[in-house]
Parts: C-alpha cells; structure tokens; sequence
C-alpha cells in the first residue's frame, strides 16, 4: 500500500481529513449497523442535544507502524470500556465495547496509507465520539445520537517534543468532586479552555489542577495523569475518584513494576511534596510521556532534579519501554496490541 506523501517528521498535533471515516446512528431505542463513508460532514438540526447541552463524549487512541511493519493499535478494548462508561454517565446509549474495536479496526484500515511509517515520529491518532443529534430544548437526554470515528495523522502534542514542560498551578478547577472528571465527557475541556488560554498566555505549557475541594491535592492536566519518581525511584501517580482514569497510566504502572522491576504507588499526592520528587511526567495518549521540568505555584518555582533539559532518567526508561512495546521492538504482554494488519 502506496503511502501518503506527508512530511512525516514534522505534522505537529492537528487535524488533517483523511479519506474515511465511520459512522452509526441510534434510532428507535436501537444501535443501526455503522459503516464507512467518505463524507467528513455532519447534518443535524438546529437544536441538537450536543449544540444545546453539550451532551458528547469521546476516546482518543493511535495506530502505530510497528517495526516489523504491521499496523497496530494499542488496548482499544480499554477505550471501549471507557466509552461505555462515558456514555452511562451522561444518560447515552453505550455503543458496545466490541463493536467500537470493530470500528476502530476498519476505520483504521481504510486509512492505512495515513499511517506514519515506523521511526517518523508520527502515528495516526483516533478519534471516537458520540453525541446527541436529535432536537432537545427542555434539559433531558437526546433520544437519537451519532457514534463516529475519524483518524488524523499526528506528531508531538507538546512542540519541542522530549524538552521538558513547564507547568502552573491553575486557579481554576477541571472538575467538580463529584461531577465528571472520570469521564472522557466534551464538556471537561470547553471547561478547560480558559485555563489554558490563560496559562498559554502566561508562557505555561500547561495547568496542573488541584483537587477542587481542598486544593491541596495533585490532580491532572487538561489533557494527561501525572506520574511522579521519587529519589528512590518509586514510581508515584495520584489517585482521585476525578480525574480520567488514563490507560497510558494504568499501562505505564505495569510496565514500571514488570519490566523495569519498579515500586510503584496510587495515592493521594499532596502539592506539598511535589518539591521531594526527582522527576514528573505527563502520561496520556497525545502526551505519551512528555517530561515535567518545573512546576510554578504562585510564583514559587518547583524544579525537578531531572532539569529543564532532558527526560528524567526512569521517566525515559518508561518512555523507551512503552513505546518499544508498541511499536513491537518489545514484547508486549498478553492482549495489550491489536493486529490490523
Ligand atoms: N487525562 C485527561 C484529562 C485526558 O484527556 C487524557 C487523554 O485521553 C488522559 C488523562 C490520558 O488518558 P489515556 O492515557 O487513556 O489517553
Ligand atoms: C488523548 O490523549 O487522546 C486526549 O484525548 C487528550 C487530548 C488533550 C488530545
């Protein structure tokens, strides 16, 4: 298969069309079977649950060209679980998990000349989402709803790739205690929209957000979970019943303990002794690992002893394993890579 002629080494993190994407409707209390189209547009009317109440939610994975030149993706099943949990959240219809890794299967498939060659820098990222399509004005769920997926060749979601971050610590809150930062629901990031305008401004590359109710806890970023070396090099990252439970994260601590032999801990993480670690790291999908330098909080500067640099020592040995797993220069454990083809 013919590849695109892109330049690969330099994309950045943007939305380029790609030639299909996949689309299935919910109508009359059922999922109707999806398919492929090429139409990258959206009709819906003027009153659509989404435009109203911003009743969506959505995933976000990428596919890989693996060493020995397959295309694979990485625990979409995870994603698909996710989605389901998502949807119960905002009173959705769940678009079943094993349908949602089918799709993702042929949308993936039919943009295979999208797909970074292997050592580019770049992968294909994937975007599944789901919204309200049919027309709601009094404040209740939709009763229709669109299930799509559309792909788009990215590179580093932070410029400069591997130079470390330099965040603050943001006055305002991502989510409510008990509203919906577990989930991967739309309207967290219109929340963060202004936050990180103002921290861009400011000449931040991103928010670290404190736990709303006490602000005295480490929660995330607007888009990726922290993970935390300690000088003893345990592997730190902080549990909170709001923040999105990031399967970069939850893969990151099996590769930690079972392949690097690390200690690892999920626990509170009080911004307070941010300035004891050796090291930070932001760990998601776009941010895959991207390195945390410093930390400003009103003006105090908390400096990891990694630097402003480089990557941390075992933040890069984390980096190396996880990418080496799934780009197939690493085994993988069982289940954790979906062969495309
Ligand atoms: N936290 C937030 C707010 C995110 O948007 C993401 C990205 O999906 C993550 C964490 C990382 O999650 P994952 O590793 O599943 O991509
Ligand atoms: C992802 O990592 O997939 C996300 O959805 C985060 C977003 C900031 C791009």
């Amino acid at each position: 298969m013919e590849k695109k002629e892109l330049d690969w080494e330099n994309i950045g993190f943007g939305y380029r069309k790609t030639d299909m994407r996949y689309v299935a409707n919910y109508r009359g209390g059922a999922w109707e079977e999806g398919g492929l189209t090429a139409d990258d547009t959206i009709t819906m009317s003027e009153c659509a649950g989404v435009l109203q109440y911003a009743q969506t939610c959505f995933e976000g994975l990428k596919a890989y060209t693996t060493e020995d030149g397959r295309i694979v993706t990485f625990r979409p099943d995870l994603n698909g679980v996710r989605m389901e949990d998502s949807c119960r959240y905002l009173q959705m219809p769940a678009f079943p998990k094993e349908r949602f890794v089918e799709a993702v299967i042929q949308t993936v498939r039919a943009n295979a000349a999208y797909v970074p060659p292997y050592g580019s820098g770049a992968t294909l990222y994937i975007r599944p989402y789901m919204f309200g399509i049919s027309p709601v004005i009094g404040v209740k769920p939709a009763e229709e709803y669109q299930f799509r997926i559309f792909t788009t060749p990215v590179g580093p979601y932070f410029k400069g790739g591997a130079k470390p971050l330099t965040l603050c610590v943001s006055d305002f809150d991502r989510a409510a205690p008990h509203g919906t930062g577990h989930i991967k629901a739309g309207l967290n990031y219109a929340m963060s929209l202004h936050a990180i305008v103002a921290a861009h401004e400011a000449g931040y590359d991103e928010n670290l957000y404190l736990d709303p109710a006490t602000r005295t806890k480490v929660e995330e970023t607007g888009g990726a979970n922290f993970l935390f070396v300690t000088k003893d090099k345990k592997v730190i990252t902080p549990k909170s019943s709001s923040i999105l439970p990031s399967i970069t994260r939850r893969s990151l601590l099996t590769v930690a303990k079972d392949y690097l032999g690390l200690e690892v801990e999920e626990r509170e993480v009080l911004l307070e002794e941010l300035k004891d670690f050796a090291e930070c790291g932001l760990c998601g999908t776009a941010a895959v690992i991207s390195p945390v330098g410093k930390i400003v909080d009103h003006g105090r500067d908390i400096c990891f002893a990694s630097g402003m640099q480089e990557m941390g020592p075992v933040t890069k040995q984390l980096y190396e394993t996880l990418t080496g797993i799934q780009m197939g220069r690493i085994e993988a454990p069982e289940g954790w890579i979906q062969v495309i083809e």
